[in-house]
């Protein structure tokens, strides 16, 4: 029986653990120019012993920014700046993806480099809203259609991230299409209603993804590509007429290329970052998606100890992602293996702020 502490072989690597850390966006890169910065490279590296990190969501371009203090890969002074942080995660012993990230939609003119409207696939507004530049909350303004002459830049936006994360010495890339970012605006028809090469059929609102796909395989190789995906998400106001055709279709396509892996959120804890919108009568995605693909999947969305050792065992899951466990214990995987209690997170400080929910949080040895 497969158990949480063999090891795994996830594209070109070989994790020593199958607890991976999630993706987490923490807004703690304040200084001018979303620059990662050593208290970053100090949380990461106090969570080391993950199988696997995933590194918070690292928008790949100015315009792709849509929250204060989210860390970019687009600049060399953040490249360099990330470097910090996989030194510091490489000495503890530690693997790190960079999550690529454009946000699309949901951005706010404050944080576009020319002051104007979020672009998008189609100019729909989501419900909602999120935060602009100096922190305050606003509602979210009708994004513009991007161009279809504008698309051929965006690939080459997540390809020079992706090139960027290679030289800030990441061990691979993970494509963000979760969510109700970009991509996934692309991929979904409640958000995608245009009538070009990239909107209509399923192989056309998935042409994005994959031809991002194929620019970081292009740079890192199919071994070192995760794609993240979230079938039946509502975040960020998310939605598609037919989700099980339009996943089964992206997800045989990311067979196909042989990617390191799949990343799969599961509906039940939809509501990304803020986790109060529990769907009771979602899906199992792991399980109605896993014969779709045919590699190494992750699964990640409001998972206990107790219930990823027996997604693992079933073999739903190769590996489960874990969020707000790895915020609150840097131990994590000590703690599992021990059977030892976790520590409680504190939402207050998921966003923004310093030290205090970020790097305070004891590990075992320091809390006995
Ligand atoms: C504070 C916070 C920030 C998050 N940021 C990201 C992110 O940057 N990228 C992403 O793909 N998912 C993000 N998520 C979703 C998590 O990766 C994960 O899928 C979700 O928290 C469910 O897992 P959990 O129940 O183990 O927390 C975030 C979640 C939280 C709580």
């Amino acid at each position: 029986m497969t158990t949480l502490f063999d090891s795994l072989k996830l594209g070109d690597l070989t994790l020593p653990n199958r607890l991976v850390m999630a993706p987490l966006t923490r807004m703690r890169s304040r200084q001018p120019g979303n620059i990662p910065h050593s208290l970053n490279a100090t949380y990461y590296a106090q969570r080391a012993t993950a199988g696997l990190i995933v590194s918070e969501a690292t928008q790949v371009s100015q315009q792709g920014q849509g929250y204060p203090a989210t860390p970019g890969i687009h600049t060399a002074e953040q490249t360099a700046g990330w470097r910090l942080v996989t030194d510091a995660v490489h000495q503890a012993g530690g693997r790190i993806f960079l999550q690529l990230w454009h946000v699309g939609r949901i951005s706010h003119t404050s944080h576009q480099p020319d002051g104007g409207l979020p672009v998008a696939p189609s100019a729909i507004t989501p419900s909602g809203g999120t935060f602009s530049a100096d922190w305050k909350q606003v509602a979210f303004e009708t994004p513009r259609a991007l161009e279809l002459d504008e698309i051929p830049g965006i690939v080459e936006d997540f390809r020079h991230g992706a090139q960027n994360a290679k030289d800030a010495g990441f061990d691979g890339v993970e494509v963000h299409g979760a969510n109700g970012y970009l991509l996934d605006q692309f991929l979904q028809d409640g958000s995608n209603q245009r009538g070009d090469s990239y909107g209509g059929s399923i192989e056309n609102r998935a042409r994005l993804l994959l031809e991002i796909v194929d620019a970081a395989i292009e740079i890192w190789g199919a071994g070192r590509v995760g794609v993240r995906l979230s079938p039946f998400g509502t975040f960020n106001d998310m939605h598609d007429s037919d989700p099980i055709a339009l996943f089964t279709y992206v997800l045989q396509q990311l067979s196909v290329r042989g990617v390191a892996y799949v990343h799969l959120i599961e509906p039940r804890s939809s509501a990304a970052g803020s986790m109060d919108k529990v769907i009771e009568d979602a899906p199992d995605t792991a399980q109605l998606f896993r014969q779709a693909f045919t590699g190494t999947l992750i699964s990640a969305g409001g998972y206990t100890a107790d219930s990823a050792k027996l997604a693992v065992a079933d073999g739903q899951a190769d590996a489960i992602a874990f969020g707000r466990l790895f915020i609150a214990n840097p131990d994590l995987v000590e703690r599992v293996r021990a059977g030892a209690a976790l520590n409680a997170y504190d939402r207050a400080t998921f966003y923004g702020g310093d030290k205090k929910g970020y790097t305070d949080y004891p590990s075992l040895a320091k809390s006995v």
